[in-house]
C-alpha cells in the first residue's frame, strides 16, 4: 500500500521497554508500533521524556510522570483533525475527535522540525484505520491554528512557506543570525559603536604593554644587577665553600669589578628603573581612564538599543491580532517584554562588549607570542581547541537548558498573571492551598532547573581551569628549560608567562561568555518571534481610508472558524440599512459576540465578506474603520486611572463638558458625583473599584462620547437595574438616530427599540424581522419571548 511506504519513512524511534512495559495493557499481542516520537516534554508541561505511540488502531501519549505516568490514548479512527500549535518556547500537538480535543505532546522548540513531519504521518495512519477512508468518505482536517492563520504563506525575507501553525519563518529564527541581527540594532547608534571601538582598540594595546615594559625592567635593569649581586656573593662566599680562613678585600673588590657595575651605570639603571616604573602607571591611568569612559558608552548604546527593541516588541504587540493573545498567556507575553528584552541589555552592554574586547585581545597576544617566540607560542596555543570543544559541548547543553528554564519562567509569570487577578475567585472558593500547592510545584520545577545549569556550570569552570593550568605547566617546563639553557631571556620568560595569563584569561572568559550568549540567543529567539509574527488582521497594501460611515452593513456570505473544523459563524446573508438598529439575540454561544468581532475586524472572515456602505472592510485601513465605531464589550473593561480617563480613552482630547454629557446620556453622571473625587476618582485597576453596572455605564458613556456611525453593545446593560435600564434606553432612543447599531441583549426588553432583530442559531441566522413578523413566525424568538414572562409587559412600554 502506498500509505504504508511512507508510514515507514517515519523516522521511527527505539521505544524503551520501561515504555512498553507501561502501555502493555493497552497493545494487543504482537503489536508493534507504527510511530513512536519522543520528546521532551510531558503532557503536564513538565520537562522529561514523554512519548507519542501509535500503533495500528490507537494512538497513544505517555509522560512517564513519576509513579503513575499520564497516558493518553484514543482510537485512531476517532481523530478528525490534527494540530501544531506554537506557543512561546514551545509547541504542542493536539488531535480532535467528534466530541473533543486533547493534547498528545508537548515539545520544546528545538523540535519542532520533528514534529511538523508528524501529522503528516497520523493522516496516514488515521486513513488506515478509519473504514469510511477506505471507502472515500470522510474528511481529515490537517488542522492549523484557525482563524485565517498563516495557511501557505511565505516569508517576506527568504520567500519560504511558513508552517501554518507557525507565526514566523523558522528558517529565519536561525539562532546563528540572531545575534547578527540583534546587532544591526546597534546601527543607529554607530558613531558611538565606532567610538568605543576605537576606544577599546587604544585601550587594549595600551593594557598589553605592560609586560614589554617589564621584560625591559627585567633583562635591562634588573637582571644585570642581579648577576652583579651575584658574582660579589660569589667571592664572598668561596672561601666557605674553599675552606679559607678569610676573604681578602682585594677579592671582593676584583669580584666586584668583574660585576662590572659602576657607579654611573647603576645611577643610569635608577633612573630607567624610575623611568619604567613611571610608564607602568602611565598605562595604568591610562587603560583604566579609557576602560571606563568605553564602559559608560557601551551602557549607553545597550540602554538605548533596549530602549528601542522593548518599543518595538510592545508596538508589535498592539499590531498583533486577537488571535495571538488567545493562543498565549499574558505572562508569557508579559515575560517576553520584561525579562528577555532585559537579557538582551544585559547581554548588548556588558557581554558584547567583552566578547570584542576578548577576542581583540586574544588576536595581539597572539601575535606578540609568536613574536617572542613562535615555538612556545604554538605550546600555548596547544589547550585552545580543547578548550573551545568543551566550550561547545556544555554551551550547546545551556541553550537547552535555558530554553527549558524560560518555560518555566514564562509558566510562574503565566501563573501569576491568572491567579492575582483573579484572587476574589480563589477567596471565594477558598482555593488559596491549591493555588500555593500550584505554583509552589511551578517553582520546584524551576528551583530544578537552575540547580541543573549551577551543576553544570561549575563541573564547566574547573574542567576549563583544568586545561588552561596544562598549557601553563607545559610553558614553564619547556620555556623554563630553554632560559636555563640561555636561549631565552629571563625577562622574555616573564614577558611570555605574563602575556600566556593574560590569553587564557580572555579565552576563559569568552567561554563564560557563551552561557550569557546562550541566553540572550534564547531571549532574542522569543523577542524577535513576537516581533516577526504577522498579524492575522493588518491593512491591505493599498487599502484606502473608509469615508464618513453611511452605516449600510453587509454580511454575504460569511462564515468564521476561531478553529479549523468548528465553524462559528455559517454562511451568514443578510443586509442592515443605514440608520437601523439590529437587535441580536440567540442562545448562549450562538456567535452573536463573534458577529460584532467581525464588523470590528478583530477576526477577519474565512470566507465571504462584510462591506460597510459597499466597502470590503479588509479593503480599509483598520483605524479609519474603527474610528468610526462605537463599542461596548460584553466585558467592559475599564484602566486604572480616572472616571474622567476611562470616559475620554477612545476621545483622549475631550472636553470635561463632552465627558459630562457623555456619562449623562449613559445614565453614569449622578453616581460619578457620589464618588469621593467625582471625575476625578481612581477606578483602580481592571475598575475594580467601581460596582459592575457602573463599570458598564462607564464604557457605554466612553462608547458614547465618540460619536460613532456604528454603535455596537454587547449586552451593554446586562447589570443594570430595570430602571436605570430604561433610563439608558431612553437616552439610546435619542442616539441611535442617524447611525447603525447592533445591540445584543438576552433580555429582550433592552431590545424593544430595534428596528429588525436578528436571532442565531448555531451560527446560522435563523430569523430576522421585526418583532410583530417574529412572533408571527413562530420560531426561536417568539418561544424566548413567551419564557421571558415579562414579556406582555415589554411592548407595553
Ligand atoms: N477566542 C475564541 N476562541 C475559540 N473559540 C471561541 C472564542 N470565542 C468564542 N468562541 C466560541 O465561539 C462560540 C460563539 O461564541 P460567542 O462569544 O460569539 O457567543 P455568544 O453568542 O456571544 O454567547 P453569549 O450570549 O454567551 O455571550 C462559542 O462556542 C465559543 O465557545
Ligand atoms: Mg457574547
Amino acid at each position: 500500500m502506498e500509505a504504508l511506504s511512507e508510514t515507514d519513512s517515519t523516522p521511527q524511534e527505539g521505544v524503551p521497554e520501561s515504555v512498553r512495559r507501561s502501555l502493555d495493557h493497552l497493545m494487543r499481542s504482537g503489536e508493534e508500533f507504527r510511530l513512536s516520537v519522543s520528546s521532551d516534554i510531558g503532557l503536564a508541561g513538565r520537562y522529561g521524556a514523554a512519548w507519542l505511540l501509535a500503533t495500528d488502531s490507537l494512538l497513544i501519549a505517555f509522560s512517564p510522570n513519576g509513579e503513575t505516568p499520564d497516558i493518553v490514548h484514543l482510537p485512531l479512527a476517532d481523530i478528525r483533525s490534527v494540530e501544531i500549535r506554537e506557543l512561546s518556547g514551545s509547541g504542542v500537538m493536539k488531535v480532535r475527535t467528534e466530541s473533543r480535543g486533547a493534547t498528545v505532546a508537548v515539545f520544546s522548540k528545538a523540535l519542532i522540525g520533528k514534529f511538523s513531519s508528524v501529522p503528516k504521518q497520523l493522516e496516514i495512519l488515521v486513513k488506515e484505520a478509519t473504514p469510511e477512508w477506505r471507502r472515500g468518505e470522510g474528511e481529515l482536517v490537517e488542522g492549523s491554528v484557525g482563524a485565517g492563520r498563516g495557511k501557505g504563506k511565505r516569508c517576506e525575507r527568504c520567500n519560504r512557506v511558513i508552517p501554518h501553525w507557525w507565526g514566523v519563518c523558522p528558517a529565519c529564527l536561525d539562532k546563528r543570525k540572531l545575534i547578527t541581527r540583534l546587532l544591526s540594532y546597534t546601527l543607529p547608534h554607530r558613531g558611538m559603536v565606532a567610538l568605543s571601538l576605537t576606544l577599546m582598540l587604544v585601550g587594549t594595546f595600551i593594557g598589553l604593554t605592560p609586560p614589554l615594559l617589564m621584560k625591559s625592567l627585567v633583562d635591562d635593569v634588573l637582571t644585570p644587577v642581579i648577576t652583579g649581586a651575584d658574582a660579589v656573593s660569589r667571592a664572598a662566599l668561596t672561601p666557605v665553600i674553599t675552606g679559607a680562613d678569610a676573604v681578602s678585600g682585594a677579592a671582593l673588590k676584583a669580584a666586584a669589578a668583574e660585576a662590572s657595575v659602576s657607579p654611573v651605570t647603576t645611577a643610569e639603571r635608577t633612573r630607567q628603573l624610575g623611568v619604567l616604573v613611571l610608564l607602568l602607571l602611565l598605562v595604568h591611568v591610562a587603560q583604566n581612564g579609557l576602560g571606563a569612559v568605553r564602559g559608560y558608552i557601551m551602557a549607553v548604546i545597550g540602554q538605548k538599543v533596549t530602549f528601542d527593541l522593548r518599543n518595538q516588541v510592545y508596538r508589535q504587540l498592539h499590531r498583533l491580532s486577537l488571535s495571538f493573545y488567545n493562543e498565549r498567556e499574558t505572562g508569557r507575553i508579559m515575560a517576553s517584554v520584561t525579562q528577555d528584552v532585559g537579557r538582551l541589555q544585559d547581554f548588548i552592554s556588558d557581554g558584547l562588549q567583552e566578547v570584542i574586547r576578548d577576542v581583540l585581545t586574544l588576536l595581539i597576544i597572539c601575535g606578540i607570542l609568536f613574536y617572542l617566540n613562535s615555538g612556545l607560542a604554538a605550546l600555548v596555543l596547544l589547550p585552545t581547541p580543547f578548550l573551545v570543544l568543551a566550550t561547545l559541548k556544555f554551551g550547546k547543553r545551556l541553550h537547552a537548558i535555558y530554553r527549558g528554564l524560560w518555560r518555566r519562567w514564562s509558566g510562574i509569570s503565566a501563573l501569576l498573571a491568572d491567579v492575582i487577578p483573579g484572587v476574589r475567585v480563589v477567596k471565594a472558593f477558598a482555593q488559596e492551598g491549591r493555588e500555593v500547592i500550584k505554583f509552589e510545584g511551578r517553582s520546584e520545577a524551576l528551583l530544578s532547573g537552575e540547580l541543573r545549569v549551577a551543576r553544570i556550570r561549575s563541573l564547566f569552570s574547573p574542567v576549563m581551569a583544568f586545561l588552561t593550568s596544562i598549557g601553563t605547566l607545559i610553558i614553564w617546563w619547556v620555556g623554563g628549560e630553554e632560559v636555563i639553557g640561555g636561549s631565552l631571556s629571563l625577562g622574555e620568560f616573564l614577558a611570555f608567562t605574563q602575556y600566556m595569563w593574560r590569553f587564557y584569561g580572555p579565552v576563559e572568559s569568552l567561554c563564560r561568555l557563551n552561557h550569557r550568549f546562550q541566553r540572550a540567543a534564547t531571549s532574542a529567539e522569543r523577542v524577535f518571534e513576537v516581533v516577526d509574527t504577522p498579524p492575522d488582521v493588518d491593512d491591505r497594501a493599498g487599502a484606502i481610508q473608509m469615508p464618513r460611515i453611511d452605516g449600510r452593513v453587509v454580511f454575504d456570505g460569511a462564515s468564521f472558524a476561531y478553529e479549523t473544523g468548528s465553524p462559528v459563524l455559517n454562511e451568514l446573508d443578510f443586509t442592515v440599512e443605514p440608520g437601523e438598529m439590529i437587535g441580536l439575540a440567540g442562545h448562549s454561544g450562538a456567535g452573536k459576540s463573534t458577529l460584532i468581532n467581525l464588523i470590528c475586524r478583530f477576526y477577519d472572515v474565512q470566507e465571504g465578506a462584510i462591506t460597510i456602505d459597499g466597502h470590503d472592510i479588509r479593503d480599509v485601513t483598520l483605524k479609519s474603520l474603527r474610528d468610526q465605531l462605537g463599542v461596548v464589550l460584553q466585558d467592559p473593561f475599564l484602566f486604572n486611572g480616572t472616571v474622567a480617563e476611562n470616559i475620554a480613552y477612545g476621545h483622549p482630547t475631550a472636553s470635561l463638558d463632552d465627558i459630562v454629557s457623555a456619562a449623562k446620556a449613559a445614565n453614569c453622571h449622578e453616581f460619578v458625583l457620589d464618588l469621593p473625587d467625582s471625575y476625578d476618582t481612581l477606578v483602580g485597576e481592571r475598575g475594580a473599584r467601581v460596582s459592575g453596572g457602573e463599570r458598564q455605564r462607564i464604557s457605554i458613556a466612553r462608547a458614547i462620547l465618540r460619536d460613532p456611525r456604528i454603535l455596537i453593545l454587547d449586552e451593554a446593560t446586562s447589570n443594570v437595574d430595570t430602571e436605570t435600564e430604561v433610563q439608558i434606553q431612553e437616552a439610546f432612543e435619542r442616539l441611535i438616530k442617524g447611525r447603525t447599531t447592533f445591540a445584543i441583549a438576552h433580555r429582550l426588553s433592552t431590545l424593544r427599540h430595534s428596528s429588525r432583530l436578528l436571532i442565531l442559531d448555531k451560527g446560522r441566522v435563523s430569523e430576522i424581522g421585526t418583532h410583530e413578523e417574529l412572533i408571527e413566525a413562530g420560531g426561536v424568538y417568539s418561544r424566548l419571548c413567551k419564557i421571558q414572562t415579562d414579556m406582555s409587559k415589554i411592548r407595553a412600554w
